[in-house]
C-alpha cells in the first residue's frame, strides 16, 4: 500500500514519561514538544501529505490551573519558534478546534501563522488546540444553517466541508501512543476508515523510527472500506 496522505496522532502520555523519572508533568510536556519537532521533520521525510496531532482538548481543561497555565505558555513559545521551521521546510500550518477558547495571545499566533503559511506547498499540518470532534459537529450543522442550506441539502459532502479540516482527505492512520485503546473525541468523522496503530511508546520516545514502524505496519493492512478484498472480487 502506498504512503498514507493523512496521518494524525493522538499524542499520549507525556505525564506519565516524566512521572517515571520523577519529574513534574510539565517537564514530559516539554519533552513532547521537542517530539513534535522531530515527527514534523519525520513527516516531511516520509512525503506525508497532511499530519494532525492531538495537542489539547476540549476536555484537557479539566486539568489542574497551573498545568493548563504552563501548557498554555509552551505552546506559545514554540509556536513563535516553530514559525522559521515552517518557513524554511514549507510547512503549511492549519489550526483545528474553536480558536475563540483559546487565550487572546495564542489565538493571534494562530490566525499569524496560518495568514504566513498559506501558500506553503508542502506538508499540512494541523494543530488540534481546543479540539474535539462532538463540537466540531455542532459548529460544521450551525454554519450549514447559517449558510442557508435546506434540510433535503445538506449531504455527507456539505457537512464535511464545514468541518475544521475542511477539504483535507480522511485520516488514512490514526496513531495513538502510550497504550491508550481510545479515540477521547479526535477526528471522529474523518477517522471513519482510518487504520489504527497504537503503541506503548509514550509521545517523548516517539520518534522517526516509530513513525517509520507505524507505516510499516499500515503498508501491511488491507483496506477494505465496507467491499470486498481484492482476492474476492
Ligand atoms: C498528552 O500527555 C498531552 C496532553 C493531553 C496535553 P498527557 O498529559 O495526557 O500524559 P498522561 O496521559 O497523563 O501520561
Ligand atoms: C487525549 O489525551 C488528548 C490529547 C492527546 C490532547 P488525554 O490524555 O486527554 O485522553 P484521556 O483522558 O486519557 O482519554
Ligand atoms: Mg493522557
Amino acid at each position: 500500500m502506498s504512503i498514507p496522505r493523512h496521518v494524525a496522532i493522538i499524542m499520549d502520555g507525556n505525564g506519565r514519561w516524566a512521572a517515571q523519572r520523577g519529574w513534574p508533568r510539565i517537564k514530559g510536556h516539554k519533552a513532547g514538544v521537542k517530539a513534535v519537532e522531530d515527527i514534523l521533520e519525520a513527516a516531511v521525510a516520509e512525503g506525508i501529505g497532511h499530519l494532525s496531532l492531538f495537542a489539547f482538548s476540549t476536555e484537557n481543561w479539566k486539568r489542574p490551573g497551573p498545568e493548563v497555565a504552563s501548557l498554555m505558555a509552551l505552546l506559545r513559545m514554540y509556536l513563535r519558534m516553530f514559525r522559521r521551521r515552517f518557513i524554511e521546510k514549507g510547512i503549511r500550518f492549519h489550526h483545528l478546534g474553536a480558536i475563540e477558547g483559546m487565550p487572546q495571545g495564542i489565538q493571534q499566533d494562530l490566525r499569524e501563522l496560518e495568514a504566513a503559511t498559506a501558500a506553503h506547498p508542502g506538508l499540512v499540518f494541523h494543530l488540534a488546540l481546543n479540539y474535539g470532534s462532538r463540537l466540531e459537529l455542532v459548529q460544521a450543522a450551525r454554519r450549514c444553517i447559517e449558510d442557508g442550506l435546506k434540510a433535503e441539502t445538506i449531504t455527507e459532502k456539505s457537512l464535511q466541508a464545514r468541518l475544521w479540516t475542511g477539504d483535507a482527505p480522511d485520516v488514512d492512520l490514526l496513531i495513538r501512543t502510550s497504550g491508550e485503546l481510545r479515540l477521547s473525541n479526535f477526528l471522529l468523522w474523518q477517522s471513519a476508515y482510518a487504520e489504527f496503530y497504537v503503541t506503548e511508546t509514550l509521545w517523548p520516545d516517539f520518534g522517526a523510527q516509530q513513525l517509520r514502524d507505524a507505516l510499516d505496519a499500515y503498508q501491511q493492512r488491507e483496506r477494505r472500506f465496507g467491499g470486498l478484498a481484492i482476492t474476492e472480487t
